[in-house]
C-alpha cells in the first residue's frame, strides 16, 4: 500500500497533521474536528469506478465480500490483515417505482438505499467497520460510545464478533427496544445516563478520555470514512452515474459529512465528472442543523463557518433548558458533533436543509412500509423532506433522487404499532389525536374464533377466491391509498 493516509484539523487555519497510529477524537492544537486525508498514489486507483464491480465475483473473500472493503483502495488506511469486517454493507439501491409514482414523481426516478440490510440493521456498521480496524491497529481491547440506540446495537455486534469490550451510554428511556436489545445481547456493558443523547454523549467523552477507551461515535474520523461507501453503492447501483439529489437524515451529522467527503475525493480523484447535490432532513423537534443553516445562515465559509453564531445559539437553548423532542429518537440530538463537517458537505454538493414534523415522518414511514420497505422513524424523514422539497420546487418531480433508508423498521416496532393500533409509545409524550395520524393505520380486526366470523371479516367471497385462482394473483384494492397532498 504505497498511498500514505495521515490525520488532519478540519480547521485550514491550523491544518495540524498527526499520525494514523494516534489515537485522536479532535485537533490537540485546536481542538477541531480531523479528517482522514491521503496522498494519493493514484497509479493504484482503478482508471475508473466500474473497476470496482470485479470484485463481486470473489465473494469468498472477506474484503472482496463486504460493501465496505471492496472499495479499500478509496479509504486506504489499513493493511488488509488488520481489517475487521462481517460483511456490512451488502445494501443496494432499490428503484421504487410505485412509491415515486405515488410521489408524483416521474417513472423511475426514485431510489432507496436500504441500509437497514445491514448485519446490525442500520447504516452504521459501514462506519463501524473502519472504526473498528483502526481499534485494531492501535491496539484497543475498550470500545465506546454514546448513542440513541443504533451506534450502539452496531458497537456491541462487532465488539463481540472482534473481541472487544464494548461499553455504551444511552440516555434514559429514549432508546427503541429493538436497539437496546441488540446491546444487551452481544454483551455491551450498558450504561443508562439520566440525560438525552448530548449529554450522554459529553460523558462518554469524558470517560474515555480519563480511562484510555477507544470512542466509537462519529468525532472518530474513521467511522466515517467507511460511510463515505454508501455513495459508492449509490453510484454502482446507478450504473455508475451521479444521481441529481441524495437525501438523508441528520441527527449528529457523520453521515451526511461523509458523503461529501466522498464526493469531495471521487471528483479531485477524476473518478467522477459532477457532484449531487444534498438535502439533510431533520425532525422539527431537533434542527439544530435547519436554524444554523436556514436562520442563523452560517455558511461553510472556506473553513470559517461563524462559531460565535453557533455558540450564542447554544448558549440561548442552555438558558431556554432547551431539550429536542422527536418521535424519530435516532435524530434527537440538538449539539451535532459533525456540524462544522455538514457545513462543508453543504458546501461540496451545493446542499440545502430542511425540517418535517413528527406527523410528516410517521405519514412518510407508513407510505414507504405499504411499498413493502421498512424503515425506522428517523429513515422515514427522507422521503417526508423530499414530499415537501417536491411540493415547493426545489426538487423537481423529473430528478433522479436517491433516500438512504438509514435504518431496519423492525428497530423500533412501537412507533410502527402505535401508528396502526394507537398504542401508545413510550417516546410520544401525548398520544397523538386520532384522525390525523395514521392516514394509513392497518388496524388489527379482532375477531370470534368461528369460521363464518372469520370469513365475515375477511370481506371475501368464494367467488373472489375462484377468480385468484384462474388469474394467479388476489387484486388488491389500491384504490384507498392515498396521494400525497401538495
Ligand atoms: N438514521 C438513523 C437510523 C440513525 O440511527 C441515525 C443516528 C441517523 C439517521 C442520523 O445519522 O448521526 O450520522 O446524522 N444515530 C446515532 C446513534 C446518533 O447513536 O445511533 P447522523
Amino acid at each position: 500500500m504505497k498511498t500514505i493516509a495521515h490525520q488532519q484539523c478540519l480547521s485550514p487555519a491550523c491544518n495540524a497533521t498527526y499520525d494514523i497510529g494516534q489515537t485522536l477524537t479532535g485537533c490537540q492544537k485546536c481542538g477541531e474536528l480531523l479528517d482522514i486525508r491521503y496522498d494519493w498514489d493514484k497509479a493504484q486507483l482503478p482508471k475508473s469506478l466500474k473497476e470496482f464491480e470485479k470484485r463481486w465475483h470473489n465473494r469468498r473473500f472477506p474484503l472482496d465480500h463486504s460493501g465496505v472493503w471492496r472499495f479499500r483502495d478509496l479509504l486506504p488506511f489499513a493493511a488488509d490483515a488488520m481489517i475487521c469486517t462481517i460483511g456490512e454493507g451488502q445494501t443496494f439501491l432499490q428503484n421504487a417505482q410505485c412509491l415515486g409514482h405515488q410521489l408524483g414523481m416521474w417513472p423511475g426516478q426514485l431510489y432507496l438505499q436500504y441500509e437497514g440490510l445491514n448485519p446490525s440493521g442500520s447504516f452504521k456498521d459501514n462506519g463501524m467497520t473502519a472504526a473498528f480496524t483502526h481499534a485494531r491497529i492501535v491496539g484497543a481491547r475498550h470500545v465506546a460510545c454514546a448513542s440513541t440506540g443504533n451506534t450502539s446495537a452496531s458497537l456491541a455486534l462487532y465488539a463481540a464478533q472482534n473481541g472487544f469490550q464494548g461499553i455504551v451510554f444511552i440516555g434514559s428511556g429514549k432508546v427503541a427496544f429493538g436497539k437496546l436489545s441488540q446491546a444487551l445481547d452481544y454483551g455491551a456493558k450498558t450504561l443508562q445516563i439520566a440525560g438525552d443523547f448530548d449529554a450522554c454523549l459529553r460523558r462518554v467523552r469524558d470517560v474515555s478520555a480519563q480511562l484510555g477507551l477507544y470512542l466509537m461515535n462519529s468525532v472518530n474520523p474513521f467511522r466515517l470514512e467507511g460511510q463515505k461507501t454508501i455513495m459508492y453503492r449509490i453510484l454502482e447501483g446507478l450504473n455508475w452515474d451521479v444521481p441529481d439529489w441524495i437525501v438523508v437524515p441528520g441527527g449528529n451529522l457523520g453521515n451526511c459529512s461523509a458523503f461529501g467527503k466522498a464526493f469531495e475525493e471521487l471528483l479531485a480523484l477524476g473518478l467522477i465528472r459532477k457532484v449531487p447535490r444534498l438535502a439533510i432532513i431533520n425532525a422539527a423537534g431537533a434542527n439544530t442543523l435547519n436554524t444554523v443553516v436556514n436562520k442563523l445562515r452560517v455558511t461553510w465559509n472556506n473553513g470559517n463557518p461563524d462559531s460565535q453564531k453557533i455558540k450564542a445559539l447554544y448558549a440561548e437553548m442552555d438558558a431556554a433548558n432547551y431539550h429536542p423532542h422527536t418521535i424519530a429518537s435516532a435524530i434527537e440530538i440538538s449539539r451535532p458533533v459533525n456540524l462544522k463537517k455538514a457545513l462543508r458537505a453543504l458546501h461540496i454538493m451545493n446542499g440545502i436543509v430542511a425540517e418535517v414534523t413528527d406527523k410528516q415522518i410517521l405519514e412518510a414511514k407508513a407510505l414507504i412500509g405499504r411499498h413493502g420497505y421498512g424503515c425506522e422513524p428517523a429513515s422515514a424523514a427522507t422521503i417526508a423532506g423530499l414530499v415537501d422539497l417536491l411540493a415547493n420546487g426545489t426538487i423537481s418531480r423529473r430528478q433522479r433522487v436517491a433516500c438512504v433508508l438509514t435504518g431496519h423498521g423492525l428497530k423500533d416496532p412501537d412507533a410502527t404499532v402505535h401508528y396502526h393500533t394507537g398504542i401508545p409509545t413510550k417516546n410520544a409524550k401525548q398520544p397523538p389525536a386520532e384522525p390525523t395520524w395514521g392516514r394509513l393505520a392497518n388496524k388489527p380486526i379482532q375477531v370470534a374464533d368461528d369460521l363464518p366470523s372469520i370469513i365475515a371479516a375477511l370481506g371475501m367471497s368464494q367467488n373472489t377466491l375462484e377468480n385468484s385462482e384462474s388469474t394467479g394473483y388476489v387484486e388488491t384494492n389500491t384504490a384507498n391509498l392515498p396521494f400525497i397532498e401538495y
